[in-house]
């Protein structure tokens, strides 16, 4: 089979189970569009999460595995969500800077750091686990910030 049909499979399977598509060779806009899409996710998620992390919210054990699932799958993705020529060149507007694919590795490092922390909460919230979370939830918070601060413009 032909390498791209491949992938394109790839990503079929994967937009089925995830409910964020995203194509390959697609328009640098519609990149931008779901990037951002999924982005908003990420607050939404933290939106759940940080009242529960400083007790200012119940512990609720399937809202905070829901949320951590959709983190680390994100997380997981995001360097796909990146492709090269879809930085502030490609006319639509986005908030992505250059330093993105300038420092590749390091904007991958950041994403990891995003679905490493999520996948640790992860172990406390499927063991309901609700000390361990509110414990290790820092590194969920600095996940978000150690990306926005080198590789996002500042809004
Ligand atoms: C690996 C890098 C990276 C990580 C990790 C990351 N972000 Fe982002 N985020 C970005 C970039 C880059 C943009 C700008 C995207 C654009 O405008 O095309 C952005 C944009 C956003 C936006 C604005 C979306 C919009 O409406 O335009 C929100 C909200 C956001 N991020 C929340 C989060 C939260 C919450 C987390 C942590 C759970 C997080 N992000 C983790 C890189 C990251």
């Amino acid at each position: 089979m032909h390498k791209s049909a491949i992938l394109a499979i790839a990503v079929a399977a994967t937009t089925a189970l995830t409910g964020i598509g995203y194509a390959v060779a697609q328009s640098p806009a519609a990149s931008i569009e779901q990037r951002q899409a999924a982005m908003k996710m990420n607050g939404a998620s933290m939106k759940t999460l940080v009242p529960m992390a400083r007790g200012e919210a119940p512990w609720n054990q399937a809202a905070a595995i829901q949320a951590l699932e959709n983190l680390q799958r994100i997380g997981q993705q995001t360097v796909a969500m990146f492709p090269r020529g879809s930085g502030t060149e490609s006319g639509t507007k986005t908030a992505a800077l250059p330093a993105i694919w300038e420092k590749a590795p390091e904007f991958a490092a950041a994403a990891k750091a995003q679905a490493d922390a999520a996948e640790a909460l992860l172990r406390a919230a499927r063991a309901n686990d609700e000390a361990a979370f509110k414990s290790g939830f820092g590194a969920m918070g600095r996940s978000c910030g150690g990306c926005h601060e080198g590789f996002r413009a500042k809004q």
